[in-house]
């Protein structure tokens, strides 16, 4: 099977095919994407939450995003994988960015990675590219910054609709192979798509951009701590396993499972 690499995506935005992408943090769950022809997996640093129980993606570490991705690239036949930079492993510069994303790289075999950031990564982005690493840059919304914000507020309203625009320009001239929009509005997001000659793949950014992603444990009902209005669930997955877990308990304290079917 061909794989998916950079050169597929913008392959897939000229010829106005949505690129579709979804997160994964282990072997089983990247398994049933890449057969079910998701085109990029992300390992995302939302793993953090999601897997690992942390209120926020701030204290995830590069040994926790190694471990996970390993997992996920066994699983791979077609899909490309990126991998999501946590906090202070690129913030502090290039030369940091450059070893922990040759790490990742090097150890996990994803295809490239992913840093938050625009107008202020514009240098380590360039950086990391003739390092011969491929980005993913992630504008607007900006999970690792909610400190600074106060929360996971909309971005790009009003007097910060400009500022965005530039940071879209300052990813795309650096280098990256494709950017990330979170939650912004969906007529920014458009204009942004328009300009950029590098695929946007969106969250919460409306359906003009080149791509969608989503967190995959929300969009089938398997995590509840956050429910932004972003999210579609596409199945009730949570409420399967609490009822197949309640019917075994049940079975066992009756002494009904295992019965003859299931014995020796
Ligand atoms: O960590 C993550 O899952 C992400 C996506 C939501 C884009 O960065
Ligand atoms: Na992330």
């Amino acid at each position: 099977m061909k794989k998916v690499t950079t050169k597929t995506l913008l392959e897939m935005k000229r010829n106005g095919e949505k690129i579709t992408m979804l997160t994964a943090y282990d072997y089983t769950s990247a398994l049933i994407l890449d057969s079910a022809g998701v085109d990029v997996i992300l390992v995302g640093d939302s793993l953090g939450m999601v897997m690992l129980g942390y209120d926020s993606t701030i204290p995830v570490t590069m040994e926790e995003m190694i471990h996970h991705t390993k997992a996920v690239v066994r699983a791979r036949k077609r899909a490309m994988i990126i991998f999501d930079m946590p906090f202070l492993s690129y913030q502090t510069g290039k030369r940091d960015a450059i070893l922990n994303a040759g790490r990742a790289l090097k150890e996990t075999g994803c295809d490239a990675v992913k840093i938050e950031g625009g107008v202020e990564q514009e240098e380590t982005i360039r950086a990391l590219v003739n390092a011969g690493i491929p980005v993913c840059g992630h504008i607007g919304l900006q999970p690792q910054s909610v400190n600074v914000y106060g929360g996971y507020v909309l971005r790009g309203k009003g007097e910060e609709r400009e500022k965005l625009i530039e940071d879209a320009k300052a990813v795309e001239k650096a280098g990256a192979f494709a950017i990330v929009l979170e939650k912004i509005p969906s007529d920014l997001a458009k204009e942004i798509t328009e300009m950029v000659s590098i695929p946007t793949i969106g969250i919460g950014a409306g359906k003009e951009c080149d791509g969608q992603v989503l967190v995959f444990h929300d969009m089938i009902g398997m995590f509840d701590k956050f429910k932004p209005k972003f999210v579609k669930r596409y199945a009730e997955i949570g409420k399967e396993i609490r009822n197949a877990v309640e019917t075994y308990v049940s079975e066992v304290k009756r002494g009904v499972f295992p019965d003859e079917e299931y014995s020796y």
